[in-house]
This record gives structure tokens, C-alpha cells and sequence, in this order.
């Protein structure tokens, strides 16, 4: 009797977990997030594991494969979304065994326990400048469909997290066109993956940019989702947009149609708005953050689906991009302020990824009024961060004097601005000296953290 029953109960456990390992993508309206890990101040994966709950996603999206992360979102509902590095796609591209390798490391000791469902192969390799890469991303994403296959997981979809540059042209959205140098020969092999796969075009989608690098001819409300009355008609299809996120959409719905995928299903791999940024960036703030993301928690959760106007009533499944504030991501100041969370856990805002606060709710915290709404037009310098650490100070105060045109001149011995004689002034000088220089090359003030602006003259 007693044999009988364990022998029952271990016919059955067998087969829950074969189960949730081979179970399917659910297709739904559901709102995930982005688990980026780029910050030194971090909490555990065990803790997040519970602010993940706490903004009330449904899935959540990591940039590897990190154990203690998979760990920590077993026996969980949470729909897991992970991905292969981009620098073994040219190994994998060519070599089934390292696809096999990868899964057997990566997906089969943890499937059993945590829902994972989607595998993307790479991060944005179209916009990488390594052009190699491209050719062999269709490859590889093949390796690792087969191998899920080889290894009876089938279900978990494959696909590959693209941003907006892929396209030569997105307006109107009825000229959407993927660019010339990849749409025979990368896009039309993976939109024929994706088709006979069934699985999904991943789009990172950011208003935001578009938004900030043209606010004049953009409207911010129509960026942020806010508008109710301005729209734009495209004068070929006669489709009126309300908003730009559905715009650039649709860009690449057309796009995809003119070569000959009309059909193959948009997952939203990345969307949000900055919370924060430099003093020469515009409008990103805490204010507009809220707003944009509980404009898109709104949109994506309505039942029955909304759609866009190319495909009204379409389920946008999705991720807000991200969890956290990220210290040690490099770029501009916007890149480490997308977060929903400060490092320490608090909420930048109120948000619920799950759809059921209402504006309501949310309007009874006031939130801070934007402040920069407008570009800032007066002197901003770069300056050595307070808490900078001497000895990688000294090493990029020696990197900045290194570049461009009689950087560092003026900090010689013996000239004009050497004095105070100190390291964190001289670091300030060269950094701000840099920084003119470079920043229409598209130059940031970072230095890995060790810079920051200021709207303060630091002579004085
Ligand atoms: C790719 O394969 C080559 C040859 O086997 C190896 O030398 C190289 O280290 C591999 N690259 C990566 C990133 O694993
Ligand atoms: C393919 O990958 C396997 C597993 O990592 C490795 O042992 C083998 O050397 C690789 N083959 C080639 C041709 O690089
Ligand atoms: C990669 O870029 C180089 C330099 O721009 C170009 O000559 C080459 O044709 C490109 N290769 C591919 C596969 O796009
Ligand atoms: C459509 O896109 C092409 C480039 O692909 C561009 O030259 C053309 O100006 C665009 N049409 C409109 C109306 O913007
Ligand atoms: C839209 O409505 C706002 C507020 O009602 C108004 O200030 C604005 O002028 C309107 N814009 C357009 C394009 O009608
Ligand atoms: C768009 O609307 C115009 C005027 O209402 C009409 O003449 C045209 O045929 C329409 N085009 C399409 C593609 O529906
Ligand atoms: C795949 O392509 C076929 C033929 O174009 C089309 O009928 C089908 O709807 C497509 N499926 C998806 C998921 O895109
Ligand atoms: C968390 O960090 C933020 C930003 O640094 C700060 O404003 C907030 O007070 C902190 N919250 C707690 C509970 O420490
Ligand atoms: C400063 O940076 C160096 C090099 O990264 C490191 O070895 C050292 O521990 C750091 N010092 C402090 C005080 O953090
Ligand atoms: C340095 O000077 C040269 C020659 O005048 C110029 O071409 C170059 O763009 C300058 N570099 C920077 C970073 O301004």
C-alpha cells in the first residue's frame, strides 16, 4: 500500500514537472518588468524576488541566465524571460553541441521549478556595430530552438529583442522599412523563424527619445500617452494615431508586412520612461515617469485588448524596462533612472504593473511637479563625483587629458587654472574640458561614475 502510493505520488510529481517544463507562452495582457542587474548596490535576487511581487508583475525579464535569480522566482506564477549573451552567438551560430551545452546548463536544472517561457538569444545585436554578429543571430536562434526541441522543451518561444534602429524609416507608420543593411539578409530569415516558430517580434519601444531629441515638432503629452485630443492621420492607410507609442509600432508592423510577415505577433521587450537624467537632457523626471508607465500599464492590461490602429484588438504583451535605478550603467545620466525602484526598494512612485490601481488611487500621492519640462539652456560643467575613488580618479584624469585638442593645458604646472593643486580640481578641469569637446560626438559626462554634472561653477 504504502509502495503503491509513493509509487503514485511520484508518477504524479514526475509529471507536474515535466510539465512545466514543456508547458507553453501564455498570450496574455499581462505587464512584466526588467530585472537589469548594472548597479553595485543592488538587492538579492531573494529580495527582489519579492519587489518584483510588490509591483504586481506578472513576468519578468533577466539579461542572462543568472542561477541565484531562477532560483528565487521558483514555485512562483511569474513568467520568466531569459536570454543567451551576445558574446557566444557566433560559437552557438555554428555549433549545436554549445547550444545543447547552453540549455542543459542554463534551462533544464531550473525549468522544473520556475515558469521560463521565453529565450531570447541576444540583446539589440542590430544596433551593435559588430556587423558579424548580425549574420549569425537567425543561426543561432536556430541552434537554440533546435536544442529546446532536441530536449523535449519545445514551448519556451525564441526570439531576439530589437530596438527602433532597425527601421530606415517609420514615418508615416505606413512607410515603416526595416535598413537596407540587414532586411534581406538578417530580418526576412528571422521573420520566417518567428512565422514558423509562432513566436514573437520582441520590440524595445522608447517615446522617450524620439520624443526628447525633436520636443519641439513632438508633443510630450502625445508622447506620454496624455493626449485625448491631438492625433495624426497617415495619409496613406487614413489610420489616426493618439498616441506615439502606437505610431512607432505600427512602423514596424508595415515594415514587417512589406516583407511579407503581416501576421507575426509584437512582444513589447522594453518600454519606459526616465525618472531622472542630466542636467542637458529634458524632461526626464519623476512626474513624466509615473505618467508614462501608468499610461502604459492602462493601455496594455484593458480588456478586451486595445491594439493599435494597424491592429486594433491585438494583445500586446509586454516589459517595463526596469525594476531599479542601475548605478554602473554607462551613457547618458536618463540610462540609470528607468527604474520603478530606488536600489533600496522604495517605489520612485506608486505604480501597479497589474492594471487595477486606477488614476484615481494613484492621484491621491501628489507627485512632484516636473522642473525640466524645457531644455536647460544655461553653463552646465562635469565635475568630479564627491565620493569619486582616488586612485580611478587619477586614472581618468590621465584618459580625459589624453583626448582631444590640448584638453588639459591649462592644469600644467606653471599655467593658469593649476591651481588649487589638487587632484579632484584637476580631475573637475579635465573632465569638463572633455566633455565640450566630445559631447557632440556623442561623449558623456560618466567616467564609470566618477563624473557628474553641475550647474555650479566649480572655479568658484
Ligand atoms: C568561440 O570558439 C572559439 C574556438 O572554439 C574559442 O577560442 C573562443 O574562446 C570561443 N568564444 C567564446 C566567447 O566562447
Ligand atoms: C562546440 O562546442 C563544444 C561544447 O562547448 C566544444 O567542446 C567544441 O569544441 C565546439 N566545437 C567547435 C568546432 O568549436
Ligand atoms: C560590416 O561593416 C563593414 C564596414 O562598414 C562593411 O565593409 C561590411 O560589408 C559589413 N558587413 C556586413 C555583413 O554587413
Ligand atoms: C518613406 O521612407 C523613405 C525611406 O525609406 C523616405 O525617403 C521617404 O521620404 C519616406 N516618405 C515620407 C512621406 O516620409
Ligand atoms: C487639447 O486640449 C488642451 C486642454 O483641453 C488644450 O489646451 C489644447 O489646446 C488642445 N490641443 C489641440 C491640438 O486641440
Ligand atoms: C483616405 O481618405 C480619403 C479621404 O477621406 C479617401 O479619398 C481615400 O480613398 C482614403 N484612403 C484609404 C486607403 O482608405
Ligand atoms: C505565417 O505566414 C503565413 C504565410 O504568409 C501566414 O498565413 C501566417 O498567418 C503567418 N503566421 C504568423 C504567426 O505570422
Ligand atoms: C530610498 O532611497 C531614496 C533615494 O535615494 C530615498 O529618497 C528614500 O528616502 C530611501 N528610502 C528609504 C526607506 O530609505
Ligand atoms: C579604488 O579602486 C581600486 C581599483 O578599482 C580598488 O582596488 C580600491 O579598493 C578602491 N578603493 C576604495 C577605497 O574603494
Ligand atoms: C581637434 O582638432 C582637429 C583639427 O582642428 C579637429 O579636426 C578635431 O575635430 C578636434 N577634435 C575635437 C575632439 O574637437
Amino acid at each position: 500500500m504504502w509502495i503503491l502510493f509513493t509509487f503514485r505520488f511520484y508518477i504524479l510529481s514526475l509529471k507536474s514537472i515535466i510539465w512545466l517544463c514543456i508547458s507553453g507562452a501564455e498570450f496574455s495582457s499581462k505587464v512584466g518588468i526588467c530585472y537589469g542587474q548594472l548597479g553595485n548596490n543592488l538587492p538579492s535576487p531573494p529580495e527582489s524576488a519579492k519587489l518584483i511581487k510588490s509591483v504586481k508583475a506578472a513576468r519578468v525579464k533577466i539579461y542572462d541566465a543568472n542561477p541565484d535569480i531562477l532560483k528565487s522566482l521558483k514555485n512562483t506564477d511569474i513568467q520568466v524571460s531569459i536570454m543567451v549573451p551576445n558574446e557566444i552567438i557566433n560559437n552557438i551560430s555554428s555549433n549545436g553541441s554549445l547550444a545543447d551545452q547552453w540549455i542543459r546548463t542554463n534551462v533544464l536544472p531550473y525549468c522544473h521549478h520556475t515558469k521560463i517561457r521565453y529565450l531570447l538569444v541576444g540583446n539589440e545585436i542590430l544596433s551593435s556595430p559588430d556587423n558579424i554578429t548580425w549574420s549569425n543571430l537567425v543561426p543561432a536562434m536556430r541552434k537554440i530552438r533546435s536544442s529546446l526541441k532536441a530536449h523535449g522543451i519545445p514551448k519556451i518561444k525564441v526570439g531576439t529583442p530589437l530596438a527602433m534602429d532597425v527601421l530606415q524609416s517609420s514615418f508615416p507608420p505606413s512607410n515603416g522599412t526595416f535598413r537596407s543593411d540587414t532586411s534581406s539578409t538578417v530580418m526576412k530569415p528571422m521573420l520566417q523563424f518567428l512565422n514558423r516558430t509562432k513566436s514573437f517580434f520582441f520590440l524595445d519601444v522608447y517615446t522617450y527619445f524620439p520624443w526628447s531629441s525633436d520636443p519641439k515638432n513632438i508633443n510630450l503629452d502625445y508622447a506620454l500617452l496624455e493626449s485625448t485630443n491631438i492625433t495624426y492621420t497617415d495619409p496613406v492607410t487614413n489610420l489616426t494615431y493618439t498616441n506615439l507609442f502606437d505610431q512607432m509600432i505600427d512602423a514596424v508592423i508595415f515594415a514587417m508586412r512589406r516583407l511579407g510577415y503581416p501576421n507575426i505577433r509584437i512582444f513589447i521587450a522594453e518600454t519606459g520612461w526616465p525618472n531622472g537624467g542630466d542636467f542637458d537632457q529634458i524632461g526626464a523626471n519623476i512626474y513624466n515617469a509615473a505618467t508614462y508607465n501608468r499610461n502604459i500599464v492602462k493601455k496594455l492590461t484593458t480588456k478586451p485588448a486595445i491594439g493599435t490602429p494597424a491592429r486594433p484588438g491585438w494583445v500586446l504583451p509586454s516589459f517595463i524596462f526596469s525594476l531599479y535605478n542601475e548605478n554602473q550603467k554607462p551613457g547618458p545620466g536618463t540610462e540609470r533612472h528607468f527604474g520603478l525602484l530606488y536600489p533600496n526598494g522604495s517605489q520612485v512612485y506608486e505604480i501597479d504593473l497589474s492594471g487595477e490601481t486606477s488614476e484615481e488611487e494613484y492621484k491621491q500621492q501628489p507627485l512632484p511637479k516636473p522642473t525640466n519640462n524645457e531644455l536647460y539652456k544655461g553653463k552646465i560643467w562635469c565635475v568630479a563625483a564627491k565620493a569619486a575613488n582616488r586612485s580611478e580618479l587619477t586614472g581618468a584624469l590621465s584618459y580625459a587629458c589624453s583626448q582631444g585638442n590640448k584638453t588639459c593645458d591649462p592644469i600644467k604646472p606653471g599655467k593658469a587654472c593649476h591651481k588649487p593643486d589638487s587632484l579632484v580640481w584637476h580631475a573637475s578641469y579635465a573632465f569638463s574640458s572633455y566633455w565640450s569637446q566630445f559631447k557632440r560626438l556623442g561623449g558623456t559626462c560618466y567616467f564609470n561614475g566618477l563624473a557628474t554634472q553641475t550647474i555650479k561653477d566649480p572655479s568658484k
